[in-house]
């Protein structure tokens, strides 16, 4: 069946895809491919809707993006403008946001194994919230403190227990997960009970987060019930009441023309609601409810921009039409078989003649970012775009067969500027240097044998 993508995309008179108001194929002429692009203002747009249903729903709250989806120094600084938090979940995504001059009280720290090294550079540049994951990091921390006295606002993650409906790899709730303290056999309260002997952690809230790519209610409904019975518990047992509830992100986009997924912010309506009645049920003071979006936000702003090359066409199978781009900036369909549709950017509603694979031009057969991809008439040169590549594309692209990584454009009011430039082949050897043991030790450039192998 010949399927053409419906995702929100917008053209014009040309037929050309435009982004923010610009023709994806004269950014294509000023930056090359492969290209990112963002439509800044659609990630803006998203960012209010969220906050609008907070105060709508007039709860306290934070919006806190969740950076692994794509961090760079221009989004912490969209962020910043936009008065968001921030999540950050290493010492380099953390600097990253300090180059950006990111307020550090609005950032949360996360990780599972975070380092002696991390923790002391959260500390000593006062971020606002470590989201503790484990005992390992809550020794670190005790044993941070005593070096360097200062009291930190910490949440306690915890393990809700909830296997979200969505693929197996992105799955972090359920009990048996590298993530959190587990409830049911007393680590959340044994964590509760180290805390509260240290007067300089400063325990504000709790936190879950069940998983990515969620399409129901069903997961957050449970995974809310689960945090909120924890509160109960921990306000009967312990007298302690939460000024915040985090309930993660997860909030899932449209890929594909078959994916329906809700509203973003009407699952997080769901959410204010669901806690605002256990809340009220249980006697319990409303908290602030923090969420972490991150693909939600910036994915369906991205685009991924490929010049078309090479194609081969075998009897009786679909053809592979390969793309200058692949499995090095865009890893999801190799790594969790997920889903892209695209369109030919420079003819988008030119009459569909064939379903085909786009391939990678990376040397391993996996390397198909779509399996089956309706497409006019094509040639090389013609420029490809894949829809919603926002999250976790960048961000998790790699040098792999030592291809640069693509540039990164920012596109908005009819304006496009560079955020992130394309490697060159000299940045892929700049952290390289030459091997000389072998030849006993004293490196001669000039008479390097090696040279002439
Ligand atoms: C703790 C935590 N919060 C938030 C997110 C963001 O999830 P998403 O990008 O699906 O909104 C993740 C992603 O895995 C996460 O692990």
């Amino acid at each position: 069946m010949i399927m053409s993508a419906n995702l929100d995309i917008e053209t014009n008179a040309e037929d050309q895809l435009t982004i923010g108001g610009i023709e994806a194929t004269k950014l294509v002429q000023q930056y090359g491919t492969p290209l990112n692009v963002y439509d800044v203002a659609r990630i803006r747009s998203q960012i209010r809707k969220f906050k609008k249903v907070f105060e709508e729903e007039q709860t306290e709250y934070e919006v806190s993006y969740a950076s692994k989806a794509f961090s760079s120094i221009a989004i912490f600084q969209v962020m910043s403008q936009e008065n968001m938090h921030i999540d950050v979940v290493s010492g380099g995504e953390l600097y990253t946001a300090l180059q950006a001059h990111f307020p550090a009280s609005q950032i949360s720290f996360h990780g599972n194994n975070k380092s002696r090294e991390e923790l002391s550079m959260a500390l000593e540049n006062h971020v606002g919230t470590i989201i503790v994951d484990n005992f390992h990091e809550l020794e670190l921390l005790q044993s941070l403190l005593e070096e360097q006295p200062t009291t930190v606002n910490i949440i306690l993650r915890v393990a809700p227990g909830v296997s979200a409906h969505t693929h197996e790899y992105d799955q972090t709730g359920q009990i048996d997960s590298k993530f959190g303290f587990d409830i049911d056999s007393g680590q959340a309260d044994q964590a509760f009970e180290i805390v509260n002997q240290n007067s300089n952690l400063n325990l504000i809230g709790i936190h879950g987060h069940i998983g990515s790519q969620i399409f129901e209610s069903e997961g957050f409904d449970l995974e809310v019930e689960r945090l909120m019975q924890l509160l109960v518990h921990w306000k009967k047992r312990y007298d302690f009441v939460s000024e915040v509830l985090n309930v993660g992100g997860g909030f899932g986009i449209q890929y594909v023309g078959t994916d329906n997924p809700p509203a973003p912010e009407e699952l997080v309506r769901q959410i204010i609601q669901n806690v605002r009645q256990a809340a009220e049920q249980n006697h319990l003071p409303l908290p602030a409810i923090w969420i972490e979006p991150g693909r939600s936000l910036v994915g369906p702003a991205g685009y991924s921009l490929y010049t078309i090359g090479s194609r081969k066409d075998i009897p009786n199978y679909q053809p592979y039409v390969s793309v200058d781009g692949g499995m090095g900036d865009n890893i999801r369909p190799a790594l969790y078989q997920a889903d892209y549709s695209g369109v030919v950017a420079n003819k988008v509603h030119a009459p569909v003649v064939e379903n085909v694979r786009i391939s990678g031009k990376y040397c391993e057969s996996g390397d198909i970012l779509i399996k089956n991809q309706p497409l006019p008439e094509t040639k090389p040169g013609d420029i490809f775009a894949i829809l919603a590549t926002g999250a976790y594309g960048y961000s998790m692209a790699s040098n792999y067969n030592r291809n640069p990584r693509p540039a990164v454009v920012f596109v908005e009011n009819d304006r496009a500027q560079i955020v992130i430039k394309r490697e060159t082949f000299q940045d892929l050897v700049n952290l390289d240097s030459e091997y000389f043991i072998n030849i006993g030790g004293n490196y001669d450039k000039e008479n390097d044998r090696t040279r002439n192998y």
